[in-house]
């Protein structure tokens, strides 16, 4: 087999090259399939996914299987103030990695969020939910979503939320740097979702991506929690003792909107080749255990 990861630096491409390498994941071992797997691991510097004719001939001339496409420009605040950015690299890139996966045969995986739902009230949201995102961050993926479902009829698009991995930036680790040179911190209590593994999403990815079930899932660690509830868990995990407080969403204005209750339903995934995801709480737990193994040096 031949995979092309795209933003392979990014935090969910480190773990899929951790688990196409080990042929483990931290939830279990990934599919035979992948056993002997020739993959190219495209960074932002190998391969620049707007560059339409580049990507069609790195495409073109791989002769890949299968593309996962782990580029976006994840910083939602800077998609806010920066649409054209967003745009180039949320919707126009996966249409130009569609297109060539189309005329190579490819499958292709595109990586989308939470963020393309509402969030305003707070019922589960399933695959088939209308959607209506309050920010250009949700807005792009949404027309990369929709561009790789017009474009590749081999595709997988795979929502996920409140994504870290052991490389790369995300919210666990700033808090657990908070935490640790400031003793105390202040988080939002009024947004809940699903915080994600990226070790446990990468295994669903390559698992959802060897069948021909095509189409969108959702793809969350199980279960629901607040930025607040969240971050207690992280101080907790890590043993260290912060004076942590709970503000609103009002106290502590960004320029983009979030959603205020975005959790996802894993409901394709059940239907089709069961969900796996275990509870946030526990691929928390492992991921802390992990970190100064793992993680960045
Ligand atoms: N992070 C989250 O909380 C979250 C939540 C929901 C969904 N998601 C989705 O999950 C996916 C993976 O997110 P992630 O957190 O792993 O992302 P990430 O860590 O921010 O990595 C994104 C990667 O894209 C690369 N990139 C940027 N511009 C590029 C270009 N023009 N061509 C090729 N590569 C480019 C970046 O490289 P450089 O740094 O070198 O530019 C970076 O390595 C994304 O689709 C994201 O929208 C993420």
């Amino acid at each position: 087999m031949r995979i092309l990861i795209t933003g392979a630096q990014g935090q969910l491409g480190n773990e899929l090259r951790r688990l196409l390498t080990s042929g483990q994941a931290e939830i279990g071992p990934i599919p035979l399939a992948y056993e002997g797997a020739e993959v190219s691991y495209a960074n932002h510097g190998s391969l620049d996914i707007t560059d339409a004719a580049a990507v069609s001939s790195y495409v073109g001339e791989g002769h890949f299987d299968l593309v996962v496409n782990c580029a976006a420009m994840t910083n939602v605040d800077a998609c806010e103030t920066n649409r054209a950015s967003a745009f180039a690299l949320n919707a126009q890139a996966p249409r130009n990695l569609a297109c060539a996966a189309r005329m190579a045969g490819s499958k292709l995986v595109q990586v989308s969020t939470d963020y393309v739902f509402s969030g305003t009230d707070s019922a589960k949201r399933l695959e088939s939910d209308p959607c209506n995102p309050q920010s250009v961050y949700g807005e792009s993926k949404l027309a990369g979503e929709q561009a790789v479902l017009d474009e590749c009829p081999r595709s997988f698009v795979v929502r996920t939320a409140w994504l870290y991995g052991y490389k790369g930036h995300n919210f666990v680790k700033t808090m657990l740097k908070a935490g640790r040179e400031r003793g105390e911190a202040k988080v939002v209590d009024d947004q809940c979702g699903n915080p994600t593994n990226a070790n446990d999403l990468a295994y669903e990815i390559l698992k959802i991506a060897e069948t021909d079930n095509y189409g969108i899932y959702h793809c969350t660690n199980d279960g629901t929690v607040s930025w607040y509830g969240f971050t207690q868990a992280i101080y907790k995990d890590a043993g260290i003792d912060v004076d942590l407080r709970p503000c609103t969403t009002d106290e502590f204005p960004r320029p983009a909107k979030r959603p205020a209750f975005s959790s996802l339903d894993n409901a394709h995934l059940r239907a089709t080749i069961g969900d796996e995801m275990r509870s946030w709480q526990d691929a928390l737990a492992t991921y802390i255990h992990n970190l100064d193994e793992l993680g960045d040096k």
